[in-house]
């Protein structure tokens, strides 16, 4: 049975033309697949010639375009992925909303798109959640993934940047991403992004050059690739979603930010709730040998990944070289727990968010 919804015409100064009929109650809200599930409404606006136009919201649907739409040709397009979390009163709150906006502007700004102003993005995605509230799961990793989305509209063949764009704000209830520890393997065959590529931007081919390399991975029983720089094939980046960790003895290790992977919100989170806890904490170039010592030496206590869509991911394994490093029992390591707790903690305002994190927008 679908709810039948009384939706008002504009809110918060936005157009809106609602779904006359919710699929909310179509949906098993305790077994939600992640990703495949979209609420009622989207977020729409067109940047014409420069120009931003009215965003407006409207039922969640497919687009009108043609083949030769700049964006599936030569693939400007770039995106982002935050959350939305249900306060125990109920009430929607974001992650760090403000830094999503930020990021998006940076990507586009590599990838020669328009600004998306605050005004856009912010409100606009504020009042589409406002609307869509009831699709917010419960849960204790249930969340509103919001994808926001800025692609290049211009019909023409020939490689040059678009004239005119569109924004797209769509969401889906989420639960967990990974639900078991997770399995990574390194490899000097592929690499992800190059000093001066686009490697710190969300845009979409970066993820579309990374899926041959993680198909191959997930072939042999890992989950994602564990991606090594593309100079010396050593250094450790990331992973396909998330950044990664490692905790060697008592000091928690980190790659460093070199404009090649991505600057992860909740990876910028965690070093923050690591420096005010005391922990000894170490942006740095990480080699895949000085991993593989340190597990020779029973030093590798911990390792985990950390992404809007996982939160903290433990590691459970890292192949390289033809041989597996197995990580501790996910009951023994002590970083990753107390990160995990605290982050959702925050998150869900269970703990007091001492950082001005969570926002109404
Ligand atoms: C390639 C990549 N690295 C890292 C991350 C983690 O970033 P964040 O913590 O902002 O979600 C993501 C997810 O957005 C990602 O796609």
């Amino acid at each position: 049975m679908n709810t039948i919804l009384d939706t008002p015409q504009s809110l918060n100064g936005i157009s809106i033309t609602g779904v006359t009929n919710s699929r909310l109650s179509t949906i098993d809200m305790d077994n939600i697949p992640f990703g495949r599930i979209f609420s009622d409404h989207m977020l729409v606006a067109d940047c014409i010639d420069g120009e931003w136009q009215a965003p407006e919201i409207v039922p969640y649907g497919a687009l009108n375009f043609t083949p030769a739409m700049s964006a599936l040709n030569y693939g400007q397009s770039i995106f982002e992925g935050m959350k939305a979390y249900k306060r125990p009163d109920g009430a929607p709150v974001f992650f760090r909303i403000m830094d999503n906006h930020k990021r998006m502007n940076l990507s586009a700004t590599r990838m020669c798109m328009p600004q998306i102003p605050e005004s856009i993005f912010i409100n606009g995605i504020k009042t589409l959640i406002e609307l869509d509230r009831q699709w917010l799961p419960s849960g204790d990793q249930g969340a509103l993934y919001v994808r926001p989305l800025l692609f290049a509209t211009d019909d023409y063949i020939g490689v040059k940047s678009s004239d005119n764009y569109k924004f797209v704000v769509f969401t889906c209830p989420v639960g967990a991403y990974y639900t078991k520890p997770v399995n990574l393997l390194a490899t000097k065959e592929f690499v992800r992004a190059s000093v001066g590529g686009t490697g710190a931007a969300k845009a979409a081919g970066n993820y579309a050059a990374a899926m041959m390399p993680d198909k191959m991975a997930k072939s042999k029983g890992y989950n994602n690739i564990l991606w090594l720089d593309g100079k010396d094939h050593q250094y450790i980046e990331e992973c396909g979603t998330m950044n990664v960790f490692f905790v060697i003895g008592d000091t928690v290790l980190t790659p460093r930010l070199t404009g090649t992977i991505l600057q992860g919100i909740t990876r910028n989170s965690v070093l923050r709730l690591l420096k005010d806890n005391g922990y000894k904490v170490e942006e740095r170039p990480i080699s895949i040998y000085e991993i593989e010592a340190a597990y020779n030496e029973g030093m590798l206590r911990d390792a985990f990944g950390t992404g809007t869509a996982a939160s903290i991911a433990p590691i459970n394994k890292i192949g390289f070289a033809g041989k597996d490093m197995q990580l501790p029992d996910v009951a023994d390591r002590k970083v990753s727990t107390w990160l995990s707790d605290t982050l959702n903690g925050i998150k869900y305002g269970q703990i007091t968010d001492p950082y001005g994190w969570m926002s109404e927008a």
